[in-house]
């Protein structure tokens, strides 16, 4: 369950949201030029339904140069977040009784959408004991032969983790030696702040025929209200996910492309400002976490997340998110919301509010546990 809905909306309230993931930033000035001046010139036509190939051009660019994925413009599909994108994913790929891993902890959605598929979710458990880190074993043992695919998020909301390439190429040996399909979030791809960087798993040897990668302009350029992602798959898998997503939405806002568009081609250090924002706030709020009783919090390497381990409290996740809302003033969402390997965890969101607003947060939080 989302944080208790209860109070959310009570204007007295001076509540802080740590718990959705929507960026604080503004959208950047010359992505809102570009999509503003495409709406001038009249983009506010049908156009192309996979998306407009210019746009598609730039995103096959960028999946080659930050990716390593080997694929042109007609390798991608344009969707609305990547929301659309995994639906379409999942519908295209998932058949009625078949079983479908998800990492746990998991992003709810894809559980929710693997259910509507007719599929069975089958979560196994990320390493909790260590650093949520992806145990190949635990995966392999779970395969039985109706197993169709396996889900993965990377950078992981909500663990922050980034995977390895040691760790992803232990999974990719699995898929590939039981003949099974990834289904691969990666909406986070840009918020890494530490190691050698992010791996799209379809980069690895004999993944990509087998991998749908999916990709958002949401979290990284604080477009979350603008819903624009893309996904890339091998053609047949491609064609049903063209066929989903046309007869559901046609195709994403033509003008809204070329926001897209201008994000790809614009200054990178836009890109890194943001980012850097991220890490900034991760590490006052890391920081703030741990010089709480009962609390410890690792770093999270990427994401906008921080997943602190709050069982020295005695707590259960769902009663401190509950018990924070209802007094401290502070929602966070419960780590048992994301399967039962978040139980004993909170999820907190550190890219939501202003530095200023976190700091209060995080006050509030230390005066609350504190008092327990
Ligand atoms: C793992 C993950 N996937 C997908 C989404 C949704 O992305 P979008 O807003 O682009 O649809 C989110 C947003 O929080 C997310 O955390």
């Amino acid at each position: 369950m989302f944080a208790k809905a209860v109070g959310l909306t009570d204007p007295a309230r001076d509540l802080i949201h740590l718990e959705l993931g929507r960026p604080s930033q503004m959208t950047p000035r010359h992505i809102i030029d570009a999509t503003v001046d495409a709406l001038r010139a009249g983009e506010v036509h049908y156009s192309d339904l996979a998306g407009l190939p210019a746009f598609r051009a730039a995103i096959a660019e960028k999946l080659r140069a930050y990716n390593a994925l080997e694929v042109g413009p007609d390798d991608v599909i344009v969707t609305n977040g990547l929301t659309q994108a995994s639906f379409a994913a999942f519908m295209a790929l998932i058949d009625d009784g078949d079983e479908v891993i998800l990492l746990e902890p998991y992003y709810p959605q894809h559980l929710g959408k693997i259910e509507m598929a007719g599929a069975r979710p089958v979560p196994v458990k990320l390493d909790p004991a260590g650093d949520f880190s992806i145990d190949p074993a635990a995966v392999e043992a779970a395969i039985t032969d109706r197993t169709k695919a396996v889900v993965i998020v990377n950078p992981c909301n909500p663990t922050g983790r980034v995977y390895t390439r040691e760790e992803l190429e232990g999974l990719a040996d699995v898929v590939r030696r039981h003949d099974l399909y990834v289904i691969a979030d990666e909406v986070y791809d840009h918020i890494v702040f530490e190691g050698p960087g992010h791996v799209s798993i379809a980069s690895l040897p004999g993944m990509s025929e087998r991998t749908v990668s999916m990709y958002a302009f949401t979290k990284a350029y604080a477009m979350d209200g603008w819903r624009l992602g893309y996904v890339t798959a091998a053609p047949t898998l491609l064609r049903a996910i063209a066929k989903i997503v046309a007869t559901e939405v046609t195709h994403v806002n033509t003008f809204i492309q070329y926001g897209g568009r201008a994000a790809l081609l614009g200054p990178g250090e836009v890109l890194s400002e943001l980012v850097e924002e991220d890490r900034r706030k991760r590490n006052i709020v890391v920081e703030r976490l741990n010089q709480m009783p009962g609390i410890s919090c690792a770093l999270p390497q990427g994401t906008i997340y921080a997943f602190p381990d709050i069982s020295g409290t005695g707590l259960s996740s769902q009663d401190a998110a509950d018990r924070l809302m209802d007094e401290a003033d502070v929602v966070v969402e419960s780590g048992a919301f994301y399967g039962t390997a978040g139980e004993g965890r909170l999820r907190v969101c550190f890219g939501s509010e202003s530095t200023e607003r976190l700091t209060m947060a995080m006050d509030r939080m230390q005066t609350f546990f504190n008092a327990l």
